[in-house]
């Protein structure tokens, strides 16, 4: 029996679990001190009435024997399908609903997809970047070339035609650092990716985050990326969903690789190995596209994007650099006196007792740099800050 030893060339611990930890430590050895978690991306407004009607309604359902669902279809519900179909079709996409697949959340099918992809191909991810997209390809023995995203480019790093790869990531909104990509930057990578017989993994699970109505929520609004893309998207940041687990892919019908449709081998992939998400969460998901959802979700984005500026006031007091928290929930800022990630994390946790994310953590561009999220509680964030400026005033 031999293990796969591509994990012995992981980091020890995945990023959030190590912020989890410290954090863990750090209040079981101060008991009388209140920490504030600001690291992880975890929501803290509550599901929206919207979506617990529905999925009380559901439940009532799974009681009676003419209503009661077992197995679902792997792929989803159509009644979910058909809301996320015209979701994107008011923004002019037009999806067929065998190109839409339910899953429990982006996070999952981010690393699942890599299934359908030989073990040999070129990998091009931006840094910093989620460590999810890095994590499962060194897991799965695959070379990963980096590309720069750092101030010089707005935190957008662009394709540069001298390197070849056979799979990208891009995350718009980014995580970590809050950047946006716009339609002709958008288009510079599916002509690239169309030219290097590429496929675009897309993350676009904050796209509810984005303000400006001319900026590009979904990689299918470019022409071309039918050809290219597969997209990501979740529930969980743009409706709460993070404790309940939903999301979907889509895979276009027009993207063949090889001569094979990656549409048909997700389908075989997802049949084989998923089962499908819970009937009662694909009912509280298809509330979220209701009239009345769209508005309580949108109030719940309203609040965390209050929360943000918030922050992004206290750093311009502080005269800390930052970017991000206007579409998107996170703010990246520059760690001041010229401290390095961890040693800023340290910093806040004991003087601030505040939680954040290191940049290091989300690579090598990232030393230097701090994420913070806007999903805090109201209070919470309003003390965070004045901890942070107390500390740094000292
Ligand atoms: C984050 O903090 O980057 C996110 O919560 C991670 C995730 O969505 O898995």
């Amino acid at each position: 029996m031999k293990i796969n030893e591509n994990y012995l060339n992981l980091k020890e611990s995945y990023l959030f679990a190590t912020v989890n930890r410290k954090a863990r430590e750090f209040q079981a050895s101060h008991p009388d001190k209140k920490v504030i978690k600001l690291g992880i991306g975890d929501v803290t407004i509550p599901l929206c009435t919207a979506v617990t009607e529905a999925m009380h309604k559901a439940v009532d359902e799974m009681a009676t024997k003419e209503h009661f669902h077992g197995y679902g279809p792997e792929q989803g519900y159509d009644f979910l399908k058909e809301a996320i179909q015209s979701y994107y079709a008011k923004r002019n996409t037009s999806l067929e609903l065998d190109e839409i697949f339910i899953s429990d959340g982006a996070k999952s099918d981010v690393g699942n997809i890599l299934d359908i992809f030989a073990q040999d191909n070129v990998v091009l991810i931006p840094d910093p970047v989620y460590p999810v997209y890095v994590d499962t390809n060194v897991m799965a023995g695959r070379e990963v070339k980096f590309m720069d995203a750092n101030a010089s480019n707005g935190f957008l790093a662009m394709p540069d035609p001298a390197v070849h790869a056979d799979i990208i990531y891009l995350c718009s909104p980014n995580n970590p650092t809050g950047a946006v990509y716009n339609k002709e930057q958008l288009k510079a990578w599916v002509d690239y990716a169309n030219a290097n017989d590429a496929v675009i993994l897309f993350d676009a699970a904050y796209e509810v985050f984005v303000a400006d109505e001319a900026m590009p929520r979904s990689i299918f609004e470019i022409e071309g990326a039918k050809q290219c893309a597969i997209e990501f998207c979740s529930f969980s940041k743009t409706a709460g969903f993070t404790g309940t687990r939903c999301g979907y892919t889509v895979v276009p019908m027009d993207l063949v690789r090889g001569g094979e449709s990656l549409n048909k081998l997700w389908l075989r992939r997802q049949t084989t190995k998923f089962n499908g998400v819970p009937y009662v969460v694909q009912r509280g998901a298809e509330a979220v596209f209701t009239e009345e959802g769209q508005k309580q979700i949108h109030e719940a984005i309203a609040y965390y994007k209050e929360n943000a500026k918030i922050i992004a006031e206290a750093l311009d007091e502080l005269g800390i650099w930052y970017t991000g928290g206007i579409n998107s929930p996170y703010i990246w800022l520059q760690c001041p006196n010229g401290m390095g990630s961890w040693e800023f994390f340290d910093f806040l946790l004991e003087q601030a007792n505040v939680v954040g994310t290191p940049g290091a953590g989300f690579g090598n561009n990232g030393e230097g740099f701090f994420r913070l999220t806007a999903f805090g509680d109201r209070d919470n964030t309003k003390e965070a800050v004045e901890r942070i400026k107390a500390a740094l005033k000292k």
